[in-house]
């Protein structure tokens, strides 16, 4: 089953075509990785995927279902999340503060026949879980703005699991991080469990090739191959956009 179809999509700012008929295929539960040089359409892919922009022309199916009209909030609702290329966390609040506000941002008002002290209770157990799978049990107390930079991208990927998500879009978590940090994060995203789907935009090849079931490259709004590691890393036009920048590694 297919979790994500993007299919021919078009997105254009005024005069420029950002994605140009770009198609996407994400399986249940794969590490898809999407690579590119800079101003490729990647970050724009993701915006579309979550309808913050709207595409010109094309398709975009979540578990099958035709989201394309579908809003931001809908496409949450069905099990979508993100993170963005700048952490977004509530820098003020405590770690696990921000996780309960994400948990009751998936739940929502509606009926239930459950006390106020039950439901506190199943908030906090999944606040707590999105923390433990992304290992940061141990700073829950801690405000979020003491957090490393390393830290406060785990806790965006703890955010986007509290709040509901089965498919979660990724934008650089590696970037700008210390080797050290680097390490934990790829560590993290190894871990997370194989009911998640997640697609990574990651300009660290080492990174990118060690996630990667398959992976996706962009340039300049299309696509220039998509499949497997080696069948990536083998495409002549992949060697050719990222000449001197470390495929070869
Ligand atoms: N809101 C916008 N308005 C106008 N043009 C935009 C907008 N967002 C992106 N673009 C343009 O669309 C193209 C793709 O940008 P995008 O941010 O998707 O690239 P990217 O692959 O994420 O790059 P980076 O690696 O630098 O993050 C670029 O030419 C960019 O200038
Ligand atoms: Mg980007």
């Amino acid at each position: 089953m297919l979790a994500l179809e993007v299919s021919n999509v078009t997105v254009r700012y005024g005069g420029v075509e950002a994605l140009n008929r770009v198609s996407l295929s994400v399986s249940e539960g794969e590490r898809h990785v999407v690579l590119g040089p800079n101003g490729a359409g990647k970050t724009t892919l993701f915006n579309l995927i979550l309808g913050e922009v709207r595409p010109a022309a094309g398709v975009i199916r979540l578990h099958g279902e035709d989201v394309t009209r579908r809003s931001v909030v809908q496409r949450v609702r069905r099990g979508l999340g993100r993170t963005y290329q700048q952490p977004e966390v509530l820098a003020r609040l405590r770690v696990e503060d921000n996780l309960i506000l994400a948990v009751r941002g998936r739940i929502g008002p509606r009926f239930t026949v459950f006390s106020k002290r039950e439901r506190d209770r199943d908030t906090r157990k999944r606040a707590f879980a999105a923390l433990n799978a992304v290992a940061l049990g141990g700073v829950a107390e801690r405000r979020a703005h003491e957090l490393a930079h390393g830290q406060a991208k785990q806790l965006e990927i703890a955010m986007a699991l509290a709040g509901g998500a089965r498919v979660v879009l990724l934008d650089e978590p590696a970037s700008g991080l210390s080797a050290g940090e680097r390490k934990q994060i790829t560590a993290v995203i190894d871990g997370l469990d194989r009911s998640v789907t997640v697609i990574v935009i990651e300009h660290d090849m080492d990174i990118a090739f060690h996630i990667a079931d398959r992976l996706t490259v962009l340039h300049q709004g299309r696509v220039l191959a998509c499949g497997d590691p080696e069948r990536v890393r083998a495409a002549a036009e992949v060697r050719e956009a990222y000449l001197g920048s470390g495929l070869d590694g």
